[in-house]
């Protein structure tokens, strides 16, 4: 039985884990510790590591990782923001779950725009207080409004099929523009311009990269139609925060629904509720009504956390039999290449 290091457990990752580990029989040592540079010892004895959003995958902890013997990295997310590939190629594999629901974060991301639009989050509280006035609720009409939508992957194309559904007109932005979705669904591709220029609410859905960090910056912010509501749930140092608290102290941001934040590592997934919050950015943003946090959840149904234990387990499973990794992510080839040769990247 093959041993892995699971490292961020909560007690739902353990469960889905548990139930789906009947099938695949991995020796699973589940740690509560992320993985970081203190905590990368324990890897000690383990050809295997499983690891999330937050764990610390960079250049100090993968050489770490490599001179304890550990052969490969299985992320339980899509996202792969927090490895340096440079790093591991050659030495450790990286295997990731791309698509384990693209629909659990696409209605993430449309609960948020109708919860800041029709004020949810405020009349909930008004109403257990015995206050049933209108006042300060008002909404718009979704349908035939503009969605601005950058990314359209698995789960942008996901939040575009329920808009269109609700009537909005699309318009989105990738560079890789997918015509035949695009034709079908009745979205029109645009440059980024064009899309802050037009669109009510602009949703982000592409991954992380060098190029895109802070995209959502003072000057993409200045392009926007005034009142413009911001959905992140793509990664948070898309935007850069500090322009976006700017931004709706002016009034020109009408609402924020973030379920990212560039500093979440200290924060999201964990109880503060106790403690003083330090970060100043983070407890401003908590400070408007017409902001929304909650903290990386969009990924959360069973329905998710079940594929994410399943393909996680598979991806394991290829790799100690030998096989070809269906999902690895490599520095070196990248997917396309992999595939036509369909082998190892190394
Ligand atoms: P995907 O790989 O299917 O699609 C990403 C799309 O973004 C592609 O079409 C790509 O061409 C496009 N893209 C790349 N660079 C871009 C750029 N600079 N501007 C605009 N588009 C660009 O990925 P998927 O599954 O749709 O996920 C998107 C992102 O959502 C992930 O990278 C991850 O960061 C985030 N995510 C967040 C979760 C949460 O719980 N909040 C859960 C899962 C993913």
């Amino acid at each position: 039985m093959e041993r892995v290091a699971f490292f961020d457990t909560k007690p739902y990752d353990r469960r889905f884990f548990e139930e789906e580990n009947q099938r695949f029989g991995f020796d699973i040592v589940y740690f509560e510790a992320r993985l970081n540079p203190r905590t990368v010892g324990l890897c000690k004895g383990f050809p295997a590591v499983c690891a999330f959003v937050n764990d610390d995958l960079s250049a100090e902890v993968i050489d770490a990782l490599y001179e304890l013997g550990v052969k490969v990295i299985a992320l339980r997310c899509a996202g792969y923001n927090n490895v340096d590939f440079k790093s591991a190629y050659g030495r450790i594999h990286v295997v990731r779950v791309p698509d384990y629901s693209p629909y659990a974060v696409a209605e993430h991301t449309v609960a948020l725009m109708l919860c800041l639009n029709r004020k949810i989050h405020k009349a909930y509280l008004r109403t257990r207080e015995g206050n049933f006035s209108l006042n300060g609720l008002l909404g718009f009409d979704m349908h035939g409004r503009t969605a601005g939508i950058i990314g359209t992957g698995k789960i942008g194309k996901a939040v575009i099929s329920i808009l269109r559904g609700m009537g909005m007109e699309v318009l989105a932005y990738d560079p890789y523009p997918d015509e035949e979705f695009a034709k079908a669904f009745g979205v029109r591709y645009v440059d980024l311009d064009t899309l802050y220029a037009n669109s009510d609410v602009i949703s982000l859905h592409c991954p992380l990269t060098k190029e895109n960090e802070h995209m959502i910056d003072r000057d993409a912010i200045a392009k926007m139609k005034p009142g413009v509501m911001i959905i992140n749930t793509g990664r948070g140092r898309l935007i850069d925060t500090r322009a976006l608290i700017e931004g709706l102290k002016s009034g020109k941001i009408g609402y924020a629904g973030l379920d990212v934040y560039e500093e979440e590592t200290e924060y999201f997934f964990e109880d503060k509720s106790g403690e003083i919050i330090t970060d100043d950015v983070l407890a401003r943003l908590l400070t408007f009504p017409n902001v929304i946090v909650t903290s990386h959840q969009a990924f959360f149904t069973s329905d998710a956390l079940r594929n994410i234990a399943r393909v996680t387990l598979e991806n394991l499973r290829e790799f100690f039999e030998g096989g070809y990794l269906k999902n690895e992510i490599c520095y070196k080839c990248g997917q396309e290449c992999r595939k036509k040769k369909g082998m190892r990247c190394f």
